[in-house]
């Protein structure tokens, strides 16, 4: 995992400097603790780290760490993810959510807590569910249905975009991705959460659907809207499409938050 906290870096620094302010720093699952310490150890700009994990065995280590590295402005907590961020709702301009497998039991507990233009960082391991190997599991945890198609990462990340934007969507909050990518067994999202207000989700909204796919002539097209008619049958070959959704149709990366990520990677070498 060290690409994914290597990249998790210039994410985060590249945040920080687009606010120009002091970032709190929640590490929802610390495990080891090695992304909350080398957050606080190499981004500039960094307040408070939270570094949280349900399990004592992992507190020691991460204890055991941060002592290593000699910081300050760390803390260690035991708690269910969940619960820890209704403890300290709004208190994170950045939440890193790094579960095993799928992180879609905790974004309801996310969207709630999270505050204005701050940064939702989501891992999610399932990718069997994501990717469409297995349908069931990703109709259970994240209410669409995937398609294994060549392009399944791509739709993977979009099922998981689509799942954060609509868990947001409740709580009045709109999103942007601004960088994801599927590497290995993982994928990860970066979302700007935006600040409370009705019509900024509903716009927001606007950007799920879904695609229609021809397996014959792999003939393909986006419909969007939650309650769209999308079409059975291919246009190209008369072959049944085959549908996968409600997913994100927007746009899964920020060319300008990427470039100053970019800068960032050369600073820090
Ligand atoms: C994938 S590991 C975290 C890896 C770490 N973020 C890193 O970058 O190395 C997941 C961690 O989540 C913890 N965990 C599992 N369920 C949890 C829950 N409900 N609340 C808080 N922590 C939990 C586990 O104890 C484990 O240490």
């Amino acid at each position: 995992m060290e690409l994914n906290r290597d990249i998790s870096i210039l994410a985060l620094q590249t945040f920080q400097k687009q606010e120009d302010r002091n970032i709190n720093i929640c590490d929802l699952f610390g495990g080891s603790g090695i992304r909350g310490v080398r957050y606080k150890n190499e981004i500039d700009g960094v307040g408070h780290v939270f570094i949280n994990d349900i399990s004592e065995t992992a507190n020691e280590y991460e204890r055991h760490n941060v002592e290593l590295n000699n910081l300050k402005d760390i803390e260690i907590f035991q708690h269910d993810a969940s619960m820890f961020l209704r403890m300290h709702r709004g208190e994170f301009d950045v939440i890193d959510i790094d579960p095993f497998g799928t992180p879609s039991p905790f974004l309801d507990s996310a969207g709630y807590c999270s505050r204005r233009n701050s940064l939702l960082c989501v891992t999610a391991t399932d990718t069997s569910a994501l990717c469409g190997t297995y349908k069931e599991p990703c109709i259970r945890k994240y209410n669409a249905k995937p398609y294994k198609s060549e392009y399944c990462h791509e739709t993977g990340i979009r099922i998981l975009a689509g799942f954060v934007a609509l868990t947001l969507a409740k709580y009045s909050k709109s999103i942007e991705v601004k960088l994801s990518h599927s590497t290995e067994h993982y994928m990860r999202l970066y979302i700007e959460v935006k600040k409370r207000f009705q019509k900024k989700s509903d716009e927001c909204l606007k950007n799920i659907g879904y695609i229609s796919h021809c397996k014959h002539c792999l003939y393909r097209e986006e419909n969007k809207g939650l309650a769209t008619s999308t079409p059975n049958i291919c246009p190209e070959c008369g072959e049944k499409l085959i549908q996968a959704g409600p997913l994100w149709l927007g746009e899964i990366q920020n060319e300008e938050f990427i470039s100053k990520m970019i800068v960032e990677s050369e600073n820090k070498n």
